[in-house]
């Protein structure tokens, strides 16, 4: 068998051409429709990078102020959905019952509407269901969302019942355009492939749910906090690292498929997180996660990725650690539909091929 032409897991494959965003390894570098990501996290909001991603131009006041027009009002469910929740099993992972969410969401979403303002709908919604799925499953009612709020003033809200426009809402705004876009990632790939076959915008953000879940993806901002939580003391972390290392374990929050040499996201993250300790007073994860971070430069020269920093970042916001991975897809929606739209207007189905390592053909006997 010829191998030579197989790349696992199509690394350094071309699997599509896209205007979405632009991640340069070499420069660490990374745009959103040529806006780079240190520009749009220090002037703009989610709701205002939502837009860009979506329609590719940063919108005017005017036309800002009619998108979020659209997407605040929209924030409301059927109460099939809450329904649904009380009926899945309280342990369910939270983005098992956002997937199944999402899929009977789009049952009751008219289906003639254009691939944007299903996107715009989808925006809209998910932090409600992300948020009432939690709440119920922590026995709680859900919070009726607040047309006058922000994406992130909202997000507090409807997770706490109190919104927040201080300093935690703004960590939590940089984090959320932080994870907007990532060119083909795998759930972004997902999504691509599901719709490459004409299937709907809906099932293509179901996909791309269920591949973001993975610790090797977006999973790995929870495993990352539950990895930091189990590491315990600073004391401990070289020790555990180097063990870890030893049973060929995978650190979570380390390593970039592209970035080898660091990511940006993080390190703007990073700035936070050390903020954020000295601000509540608990430094314990941030000198946790120094060390860990010197011990795996030292000793894999690996760099963290968002995933990493994120984790006690969201941690010290008292953000559940269950929804770390929901949180991520409240803003990559965005992402995902912009790739998805884009995929629609130049279609072709998406479909590899493989080399064949089974049996040689075999004659079958009469039975
Ligand atoms: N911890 C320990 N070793 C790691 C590692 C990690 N987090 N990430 C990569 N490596 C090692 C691999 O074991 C491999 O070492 P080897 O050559 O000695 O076998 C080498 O680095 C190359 O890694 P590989 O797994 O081939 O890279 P990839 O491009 O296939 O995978 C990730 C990229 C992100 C999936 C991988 O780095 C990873 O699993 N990271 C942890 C999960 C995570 O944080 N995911 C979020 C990504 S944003």
């Amino acid at each position: 068998m010829d191998t030579s032409s197989y790349k696992p897991g199509l690394e350094g494959v071309i699997a599509g051409i896209s205007a979405v965003s632009m991640v340069d390894a070499e420069k660490n570098e990374l745009l959103y429709r040529g806006y780079d990501i240190h520009d749009l996290v220090e002037h703009c909001t989610m709701d205002e990078v939502a837009y860009l991603l979506l329609y590719g131009e940063l919108p005017d006041e005017a036309t800002l102020e009619a998108f979020n027009q659209r997407i605040r009002m929209d924030r409301e469910v059927p109460p099939a959905l809450y329904d649904l929740f009380r009926a899945l099993p309280n342990t369910a992972h939270p983005m098992d019952r956002l997937k199944a969410a999402v899929a009977l969401l789009a049952t009751f979403l008219p289906e003639d509407e254009t691939n944007l303002r299903k996107a715009e709908r989808l925006y809209a919604k998910l932090p409600t269901l992300v948020c009432a799925s939690w709440r119920i499953s922590q026995g709680q009612e859900p919070v009726v969302p607040d047309p006058n709020l922000d994406h992130s003033a909202s997000f507090f809200h409807l997770l706490t019942g109190t919104p927040r426009t201080d300093y935690l809402a703004h960590v939590f705004n940089v984090t959320q355009i932080l994870y907007a876009e990532h060119g083909f990632n795998a759930s972004t790939f997902a999504a691509r492939v599901t719709v490459s076959t004409l299937s709907d915008l809906y099932s293509g953000v179901v996909s791309a749910i269920g591949t973001l879940k993975g610790p090797l993806h977006g999973g790995a901002n929870e495993a990352a906090m539950e990895m930091l939580q189990e590491i315990g003391s600073p004391e401990n972390a070289q020790e555990w690292v180097r063990d870890a290392l030893v049973q060929k374990k995978k650190i979570m929050g380390f390593g970039h498929r592209e970035y080898k040499h660091g990511d940006e996201r993080a390190k703007i993250v990073k700035g936070y997180a050390k903020e954020l300790a000295e601000r509540t007073g608990n430094a314990l994860w941030w000198e946790i996660s120094e060390i860990v971070e010197a011990e795996m430069l030292a000793a894999k020269k690996l760099h963290p990725n968002l995933d990493f920093p994120v984790a006690s970042v969201y941690y010290l916001m008292e953000l559940p650690i269950p929804v770390y991975t929901p949180i991520f897809v409240l803003s990559r929606i965005t992402g995902w539909s912009a790739h998805i739209i884009e995929q629609l207007e130049n279609n072709r189905i998406i479909r590899p091929g493989h080399l064949y390592n089974g049996l040689e053909k075999r004659s079958l006997a009469p039975r």
